[in-house]
């Protein structure tokens, strides 16, 4: 009886260490956005890929619209475990590194394709691992687009924005870019954003085309002003105990998979900046206001000091090599 006792034990045991070895493993991916913008869609994308080449193995959980963690809160609890991807704004990692604030410098980039120069040349690679200190390891950008202004007012040179409220993610770079055109900016989450425009708490905010249409701001701001004054962008992260406890061979696969979804993402973003601005202005609930050359060299002209401030922490050599990728 004993005898046999030992053998229902150790069969129980072995299948138990077989069922624990066998089980996927979970990659909770935490976002802020909707489910139709370009990290949405990276997400949906990636986890298509995860399940169609390593079903069984890895399981990745999408949570959308801060459902799971708002941004204030996602990368403490990844570092806790309790998430293991995110796409944080590159505005949201001030925390945690000072280097990526060069992202948020207003007026840097001229367009995206000096956006993309600059994150696949040697410095913005390196950028990558400026987290790892941290415990977080980047494993790749994202795109969004270039942020516009939209407000309750018409902001066509710098004083309109005088005496306003803006909205703004958790960046000292940002609060002293509207501090140079004497507005008030006060740092929320993006979840709260929508109510706060609704209810006039706030009188406007910055974000792309494909945030404003997805979040529904451009239904409660009667302007807005295509500025195409900075860059919102993404960093795919994880946390280190989770990527180092990884093997080899799922670690690659997960990364091909990750890379090819970025890609998708990405091809979203450049459509999304064309067919959601476009959508806004067909939808007449606000004004889409283009700016002359004059006007826009006066918010140029008031916001770039915002550099100098913020080129200790920054490093003068990497805003040149950034600021080279416009050529
Ligand atoms: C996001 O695109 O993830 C949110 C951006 C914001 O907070 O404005």
């Amino acid at each position: 009886m004993r005898l046999l006792t030992a053998a229902v034990t150790s069969l129980a045991l072995t299948l138990g260490a077989q069922a624990a070895v066998a089980a996927p493993v979970e990659i909770k991916f935490s976002h802020v956005v909707a489910e139709n913008t370009p990290k949405g869609q990276m997400a949906i994308k990636f986890k298509e890929l995860v399940d169609e080449r390593l079903a069984g193995k890895v399981e990745v959980k999408v949570f959308p619209n801060s459902q799971l963690f708002g941004d204030n809160k996602v990368l403490e609890a990844m570092l806790l475990g309790d998430v293991q991807m995110a796409a944080p704004s590159l505005s949201k990692f001030q925390k945690y590194t000072k280097k990526l604030q060069i992202f948020d410098l207003p007026f840097l980039f001229k367009d995206m394709a000096a956006v993309e120069k600059f994150q696949n040349s040697a410095d913005g690679q390196k950028l990558l691992g400026s987290l790892q200190k941290k415990g977080l390891v980047g494993l790749g950008y994202l795109h969004n687009g270039m942020k516009q202004l939209s407000a309750s007012n018409a902001l066509k040179v710098p004083s309109d924005a005088a005496g306003k409220k803006f909205r703004i993610m958790t960046s000292d770079v940002l609060h002293a870019q509207f501090e140079a055109v004497d507005a008030v900016p006060l740092k929320k989450p993006f979840s709260e954003v929508f109510t706060l425009l609704q209810t006039k708490a706030i009188d406007g905010q910055e974000n792309t085309w494909s945030n404003i249409y997805s979040k529904k701001f451009f239904e409660v701001q009667p302007f807005i002003t295509e500025s195409n004054h900075g860059v919102l962008d993404y960093l795919v992260v994880t946390s280190a105990e989770f990527w180092m406890g990884l093997d080899d061979g799922l670690k690659a696969e997960i990364k091909s998979a990750l890379d090819e979804a970025i890609k998708h993402g990405n091809n979203i973003a450049a459509e999304k900046a064309e067919s959601d601005k476009q959508k806004i202005i067909d939808s007449k609930r606000s004004e889409v206001l283009s700016l002359t050359d004059a006007e826009r060299s006066q918010w140029v002209e008031a916001m770039k000091p915002v550099w100098k401030k913020f080129e200790d922490q920054i490093g003068a050599d990497l805003i040149k090599a950034a600021e080279a990728s416009n050529n």
